[in-house]
């Protein structure tokens, strides 16, 4: 399988040519932090200098320089067309971890109330209702899913099976930090919403990354974060609140728009001053991605994630933590060699390779993102090193 013959190497080529990457190194961490193209760096660079020199000539009369007190319509509108839903129904949040402590804090339960999520949730998915339950009685429950998971019957029927007459809501990932599972989240939110429980999607993982569709996943709540396969800067996210069920949700940071009830994705993106130039960085972000085209870079992901998992398999003692079924995989790869630790992993990929991975631990060996700054011939390089290492070389 190695060389393996690519038709588009010469676009993608150029496309990583867009990246500020050091050409010597390579980024295999897009879910912790993406990177800017350099004309996201640019855009937010340019405006964080006007900013600083010309803030004298802001009157008040036109367009703010700060972010939090606009409803910066244009760009929900992106964000909106993305992900199919209505430009008032996106809230611009720092990440995902702020959209779900909105709802979880936002939403009233009361003691017996019960939330389902995986056991296999990032801290950012789980601590907003671990919170809730200390602090209101709220019974937070954690449903086994398997790692790797088998298949996504399996997990619809954990979940079906354990929803109750007091189970109020559904909160769990798109797709699972630590083994890169894309969960039947569709399938899901349909069965929760049968039986009128309230359905929350951690999606820190999937813009940028795969096709979201909120219409079609029938959510009543989604976060994200763009900073991780979006490439927009850190500190850019947002919540999806679905119109019918957004009066349920209270304001958890007021200001002016704190009771706007016409428009609740603007009453939830209240937090005072923010950096309008990150702001403008997610819009070049949002710009460079349509213009990629999103549906070639998802493809591109996938394509590469599972050349990965392929090539894998030619390495001894490898074990794959990500999903056997195919349907589940995209970007996220996370595997081990038998006796070896993530940190050992981690460390020999980069001093014999300058391959950036990141270590899950003892236990699940390292996590492997492939993005569009990726190669084949990146992925080839990596199997190579697994291999000596495998060989005890
Ligand atoms: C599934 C999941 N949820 C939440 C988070 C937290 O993301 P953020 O720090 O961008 O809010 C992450 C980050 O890796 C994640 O993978």
């Amino acid at each position: 399988m190695i060389g393996k013959v690519d038709p588009e190497k010469g676009f993608w080529t150029k496309v990583r040519e867009e990246f500020l990457l050091d050409p010597e190194k390579s980024f295999f961490n897009s879910g912790t932090l993406g990177t800017m193209p350099r004309r996201v760096f640019e855009r937010v660079v340019n405006h964080l200098r006007q900013t600083a020199e010309k803030i004298a000539e802001w009157d008040y009369y036109g367009a703010d320089w700060i972010s939090g007190y606009q409803p910066f319509d244009e760009i929900r509108e992106k964000i909106a067309r993305l992900f199919n839903c209505d430009t008032k129904e996106v809230a611009l949040t720092e990440n995902a971890t702020a959209g779900i402590n909105y709802i979880a804090c936002g939403l009233d339960l009361k003691p017996g109330d019960e939330v389902l999520g995986t056991d296999q949730e990032h801290p950012g998915g789980e601590s907003a209702w671990k919170l809730k339950a200390k602090r209101c009685g709220v019974v937070y429950r954690q449903l086994p899913v398997g790692k790797p998971i088998k298949s996504p019957e399996e997990v619809i029927e954990t979940f079906v099976r354990a929803i109750g007459l007091n189970t109020r809501v559904l909160a769990i990932p798109h797709i699972i930090t630590g083994s890169g599972a894309v969960l039947p989240v569709r399938e899901l939110c349909a069965e929760a919403r049968k039986r009128g429980v309230f359905t929350v999607i951690d999606g820190a993982q999937s813009p940028g990354h795969i096709r979201v569709d909120l219409r079609e996943i029938g959510c009543d709540a989604y976060c994200g974060s763009f900073h991780k396969w979006l490439c927009a800067p850190a500190g850019t996210g947002f919540l999806f609140l679905r119109k019918e069920r957004a009066r349920e949700i209270w304001t958890t940071l007021a200001s002016t728009q704190w009771d706007n009830q016409e428009d609740h994705g603007f009453r939830l993106s209240q937090r005072g001053t923010g950096n309008l130039s990150l702001l403008f960085g997610l819009d070049e972000a949002l710009d460079f991605h349509f213009e990629l085209g999103p549906d070639r870079v998802y493809s591109r992901i996938k394509q590469l994630g599972d050349y990965l998992r392929a090539r894998l398999l030619e390495v001894p003692g490898i074990k794959i933590f990500s999903p056997l079924d195919p349907s589940m995989c995209a970007g996220i790869t996370v595997y081990t060699i038998e006796g070896l630790t993530g940190n050992c992993l981690q460390d020999e990929l980069w001093k014999r390779g300058r391959l950036r991975v990141r270590s899950m631990g003892e236990v699940y060996g390292v996590r492997q993102s492939t993005h569009i700054y990726n190669s084949f011939e990146e992925i080839d390089r990596t199997v190579e090193i697994l291999k000596e290492l495998a060989a005890g070389r």
